[in-house]
């Protein structure tokens, strides 16, 4: 989603706010710019369309050292020049750009046009520049401070002003901002990716924070200006987890760094002599552990998809009842929180807008929530008191991969681990930990396969709907397979539970209608062949993902992955299924790494 970078300091502006904006590219967006203080008056370039298009309007050097850049993904307003970041207030003094929503804009675009402000553009970001030139104060951070307190909604943004042409601005509420630490320079950005280049040193900014960059360094304040003394975190990641490598796209890259993944999230976190899992991050005691009835998993997307996996896997193991629900569904149904229930938070990013609410309803009513989540130090990580951070490293591509294997291995560990505080066997605990340690291997010979699942996506690429099915787990893996082809390849897809097929959907089956169907090796399979079968009498074609080598006969099409654990099948299954989103995403021709409409971390409501 909206993406913000800026710098300060003795260097050249322009280069670090073009190399940031690039960086910032894979959150998905529609417009980009840039604003520079150059010789006390602001030179703006802004464009809709990619960063690229940008950086082809501007001259080839600009003298500036201070500047801000955006990359703008369209609430309101439809995307456009005009709309697009930064915004200015009417004498060309204030730059503002802004992730987030204003949610009083209605009401103070009012008041500005009353006062006979021309408003130019149908953001709500624009707005705030008119907003912060209207107050009479000395200082920006003051004047910045006096608008932010009449504003309601979300907001991360930085803002220059002609007046104080070695300064920037910037302020938090709901939406990140990073603080860059050089030595004689100061960065911003709303990702840790665009700053990772060129400093490992960083201040995390809270909501309600506002702060002053100049070169020589930061001051952070409250909305009443009372000082807040921050010292700087390390950020874990390099520069080389934002490149390519030798790989077209990083949807590719992050297929291929699944197994390297898994043993990450591994690491540390297996107890070989009580055949446990060590989870000391969750911060919660055997005996807190011990006094939870329930557990309730909550996400969006992908995130919510590995949370179904992850509550039957939960379910399973420590047998108790575990179940998942979309986090913005959850957060508006006046959830009851119960005191006995343990709540888990499941996001990539660790920034998204519809969890993070949830979390709020949940920790509002007093309830326990943790976090599985990626992205270290972010949002949801810092909101929730402790959880399992994936240690799946930066994910580029907009849709996930890589953190879905992940969190299944999380989820896998905290089964194990509660598992064996219950009633789960030692000798089946050392089973489970033996097959997590051979499963990157497993993965990796599934990733040597490439070739056929390119061959077998030409063949499907050409339909344009297509279903996938399964039962139990099987149907949770057939709605991530469906959610990465419609992602990619913009072939209309939907997942249902095989028993479902003949309770409505199969009357769109044809033979222009393939399905997915996904068969482990379980006493569920008799009957996923058995839905085969109403496929092929309705000349459906069909593509069975199996385990065992007698499951292919009435399938069209086949994909054999090993027989393992039961519980890491799903795994397994999954790569199939990612690459046929990836290599029909190429065989139609789509922008695999940044799908139209999506963005990596989607912080709006
Ligand atoms: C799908 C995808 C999205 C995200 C969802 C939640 O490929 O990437 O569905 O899973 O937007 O994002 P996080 O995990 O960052 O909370």
């Amino acid at each position: 989603m909206c993406g913000i970078v800026g710098y300060v300091g003795r260097q050249e502006a322009l280069p670090i706010l073009t190399e940031g904006l690039r960086r910032l590219e894979y959150r998905g967006y529609d417009s980009a710019g840039i604003a520079l203080h150059r010789a006390h008056k602001l030179a703006i370039f802004k464009a809709c369309g990619k960063v690229r298009e940008v950086i082809s309007t501007l001259p080839k050097r600009i003298r500036a050292h201070t500047g801000i850049g955006h990359t703008r993904w369209a609430t309101h307003g439809v995307p456009s020049d005009v709309n697009a970041h930064p915004h200015c207030d009417s004498e060309g003094r204030i730059a503002v750009v802004h992730n987030g929503i204003i949610e009083n804009a209605a009401s103070l675009r009012d008041q500005l046009l009353a006062q006979g402000v021309r408003v130019v553009s149908d953001t709500d970001s624009e707005l705030l520049a008119h907003l912060i030139a209207r107050v009479d104060a000395d200082r920006l951070d003051d004047a910045v401070r006096t608008v932010l307190r009449s504003i309601t909604g979300t907001y991360g943004i930085a803002v220059l002003d002609t007046a104080h042409p070695e300064e920037i601005v910037i302020a938090r509420n709901g939406s990140p901002v990073i603080v860059g630490i050089g030595d004689g320079e100061t960065f911003v950005a709303s990702d840790s990716a665009a700053l990772v280049r060129y400093t490992q040193k960083v201040v995390y900014l809270e909501d309600g924070e506002v702060a002053r960059l100049t070169a020589s360094g930061y001051e952070v304040t409250t909305l009443d200006a009372a000082p807040i003394a921050r010292a700087p975190d390390a950020i874990e990641v390099s520069d080389g987890s934002y490149e390519k490598a030798e790989f077209d796209h990083f949807m590719a890259k992050e297929i291929h760094e699944q197994p390297e993944c898994i043993r990450r999230t591994l690491r540390g976190r297996l107890d070989k002599r009580f055949h446990s899992a060590r989870l000391d991050g969750l911060n919660l005691s055997a005996n807190a552990l011990l006094g939870f009835k329930r557990i309730k998993v909550i996400g969006c997307g992908s995130a919510y998809i590995a949370g179904l996996l992850g509550a039957k896997i939960v379910e399973r193991l420590a047998r108790i009842p575990v179940d998942a629900e979309a986090a913005a569904e959850f957060r508006y149904r006046n959830p009851i929180i119960e005191h006995d229930t343990l709540y888990l938070a499941v996001s990539q990013s660790g920034e998204t807008l519809d969890t993070l609410v949830a979390i709020d309803e949940i920790q509002r009513k007093g309830g326990t929530v943790r976090g599985i989540v990626n992205v270290v130090g972010s949002s949801i990580a810092r909101k929730c008191a402790g959880g399992i951070y994936l240690h799946a490293g930066p994910e580029i591509a907009v849709v996930s991969t890589k953190t879905f294997v992940a969190t299944l291995i999380a989820f896998t560990l905290l089964a194990l681990y509660l598992g064996r505080m219950r009633d789960l066997s030692p000798s089946d605990g050392r089973r489970l930990i033996e097959a997590l340690e051979a499963l990157p291997a497993q993965v990796s010979e599934l990733l040597e396969r490439e070739s056929d699942y390119r061959r077998l996506a030409a063949r499907y690429a050409r339909y344009d709907h297509a279903y996938f099915i399964g039962r139990n787990c099987g149907y949770a893996l057939a709605m991530e397979g469906a959610l990465k082809l419609k992602e990619v390849s913009y072939i209309h897809a939907e997942a249902y539970p095989a028993s479902e097929l003949k309770h409505g959907p199969i009357a769109l089956v044809t033979e222009h209608t393939p399905t997915v169907v996904l068969i482990p090796d379980d006493d569920l399979a008799e009957r996923n062949l058995a839905s085969i079968e109403e496929i092929k009498a309705r000349r459906g074609p069909v593509l069975a993902i199996i385990q065992n080598p007698d499951h292919a006969a009435s399938a069209d099409d086949h994909v054999t992955v090993p027989a393992m654990h039961e519980l890491l099948s799903p795994i397994a299954m999954l790569i199939p299924l990612q690459f046929l989103a990836y290599f029909a995403a190429i065989e139609r021709n789509c922008d695999v790494d940044q799908p139209r409409n999506l963005a990596k971390s989607v912080t709006v409501e």
